[in-house]
């Protein structure tokens, strides 16, 4: 076992969202120690400038580094999409982002036309562009810029009119030009299945890149040989620089050895 596979994997997004990325690699990965930076302080990063998404990413980055992180994933598509490379050039530890799932998407849709729920940030990234790129020239992507379902999902309004109101203007048009898979572009989204859920019934298959991001985590510690091979319990914590009573209610059903702190970074 390599000297660093005890070392935590470093985690981080611009608010509570990344905890549906650390959710799934929890379940994939028991027995790996985790540090969360929640950037809520700063959300949303997607309406924001790509020097400033990389400025925060760096920031977030070097906090993670000086607590010995040994890996870190980008669990914001909008960050991975607008930084990645920079990160991956100025530091020598593994990264592991997240990008909309089009590709899968691309496989799944019989209708040839896919919904993208994103960031702008995300949206009108170069490596986004790129991934499309890469599709069947025959699929359709309407995209959509979820604006304002960050900060809702921030404030706690996940299961609120506001909320039903401003999913069904993005989904419910992609509905009627026969959208039949919806790509869930943010770390966020995951939370807001019970409500898109409510709104376009079984039409739709919704896709996000969760379990994705956790497989290629565990593939990335295994090339690097530094998974941790002990069955000790693992512990986790959670820093927020904003009011952590989301974040607690967020990540509730966690039965894991979870220790939240409000901290200014
Ligand atoms: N969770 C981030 C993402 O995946 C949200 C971006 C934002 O803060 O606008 O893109």
């Amino acid at each position: 076992m390599a000297k660093h596979s005890k070392f935590p994997i470093g985690i981080f997004d611009s608010g509570i969202g990344g905890t549906s990325i650390w959710k799934e690699m929890n379940t994939l990965l028991p027995y790996e120690n985790t540090i969360y930076l929640s950037d809520s302080k700063n959300a949303p990063y997607g309406e924001k400038s790509k020097q400033t998404i990389i400025d925060l990413a760096i920031k977030n980055t070097e906090i993670l580094l000086n607590r010995n992180c040994k890996i870190i994933i980008v669990a914001c598509n909008t960050a991975t999409t607008n930084a990645i490379d920079i990160l991956r050039e100025k530091y020598s530890i593994p990264f592991i982002g997240i990008e909309p799932a089009i590709k899968p998407a691309a496989l799944k849709t019989r209708s040839n036309i896919i919904g993208i729920l994103a960031t702008k940030g995300t949206l009108n990234s170069k490596l986004f562009e790129q991934t499309s790129s890469t599709i069947n020239k025959k699929i359709i992507r309407k995209e959509i810029i979820g604006k304002g379902l960050v900060a809702l999902i921030e404030s706690g309004k996940l299961d609120s009119k506001e909320m039903t109101a401003l999913l069904s203007s993005y989904i419910i048009p992609l509905i009627k030009e026969n959208v039949d898979c919806l790509v869930l572009g943010c770390t966020h989204y995951p939370y807001l299945v019970p409500q898109i859920r409510k709104i376009v019934g079984n039409k739709i298959q919704i896709i996000d890149s969760g379990e994705a991001v956790a497989r290629q985590t565990k593939a990335v510690l295994h090339k690097n040989d530094i998974i941790n091979t002990s069955k000790d319990k693992s512990e986790h914590k959670f820093y927020i620089n904003k009011d952590k009573k989301i974040l607690e209610f967020i990540i509730q059903d966690c039965k894991t050895n979870i220790e939240i702190e409000e901290k200014d970074f």
